[in-house]
């Protein structure tokens, strides 16, 4: 169905895999078109509950924008307009799901900045993560400059988008960048077990969750607190949390619905 791209989806969980293995899965145009038309997909598909990002290949995750098609572009015009058109980090940062990434080997440039998009990022040993745009001589543009200090202290963030040095997983877990790190071989079956996890949540309780979490990390905290009290008042009186509060009383599992 795709040609950059490996779509499926088992059990409620969408997995999307980067499937360029022989360049290190670049980004290029294609892809991102792929990941456009696969997100909006998923993101009107109800049985597509929680999303899992992924690389093929053994060596990375991606590489980052595809360094073979730079410059490549009809005009700087053209190209900027079909950016404004198809916003998709802005558009992946906007889905109400929950989005893994699940990331091994290389994460570089648009690499990084496509997990940077995610909710929750688990990564294996073997991953190196990084920014290195300025060593090529410009700067991140799939949102990574506003993103990263978002996720880990400014300096760091600073230190690694300034230098373009990568960081291991290690270093990536000890800023907060990543919030696991598993042996490689077990990457797939963590990432799977969290979205599990996620699924047996109100599945309406996760998407006013993220909502507070997101829209409040651009707010002052008053206002913050404002649409946190506007969004737990619209969750207290959902079916949902019925069935929760119910299930939490007898001892039984619950059955949400999503509403
Ligand atoms: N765009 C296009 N092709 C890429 C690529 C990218 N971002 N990253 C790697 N590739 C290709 C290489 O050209 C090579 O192709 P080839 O076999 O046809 O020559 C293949 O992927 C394997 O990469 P290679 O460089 O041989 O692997 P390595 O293990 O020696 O080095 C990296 C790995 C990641 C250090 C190195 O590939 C690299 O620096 N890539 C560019 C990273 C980058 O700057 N990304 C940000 C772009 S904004």
């Amino acid at each position: 169905m795709f040609d950059t791209i490996l779509y499926e989806k088992l059990d409620g969980i969408a997995w999307i895999t980067l499937n360029r293995p022989d360049v290190l899965n670049a980004i290029n145009m294609r892809m991102r078109d792929e990941l456009w038309d696969v997100v909006h997909a998923v993101q009107d598909d109800p049985e597509a509950r929680v999303v899992i990002f992924k690389g093929a290949g053994e060596q990375a995750f991606s590489a980052g924008a595809d360094i073979s098609e730079f410059g490549t572009a009809p005009s700087y015009v053209e190209s900027r307009r079909a950016r404004r058109q198809r916003d998709l980090w802005g558009f992946i940062l906007s889905l109400d799901k929950p989005l893994i990434a699940a990331v091994h080997g290389y994460a570089l440039g648009a690499g990084i900045e496509l997990p940077l998009c995610c909710d929750i990022r688990i990564a294996s040993e073997d991953a190196r993560l990084g920014l290195p745009e300025v060593s090529l001589g410009y700067i991140p543009s799939a949102g990574g400059t506003q993103t990263l200090p978002r996720h880990i202290p400014p300096g760091v963030a600073m230190h690694m988008i300034l230098t373009g040095d990568p960081i291991d997983a290690a270093a990536a877990l000890r800023y907060g960048l990543i919030q696991r790190v598993v042996p490689r071989q077990r990457l797939y079956q963590e990432a799977e077990s969290l979205a599990r996890t996620l699924m047996s949540r109100g599945p309406l309780a996760l998407r006013l969750a993220k909502q507070a979490v997101l829209e409040g990390l651009n707010l002052p905290l008053p206002q913050g607190l404002a649409l946190e009290r506007r969004l737990a008042r619209r969750a207290l009186a959902s079916a949902d949390a019925q069935e929760g509060i119910a299930a939490a009383r007898t001892g039984r599992q619950p059955r949400f619905s999503g509403v």
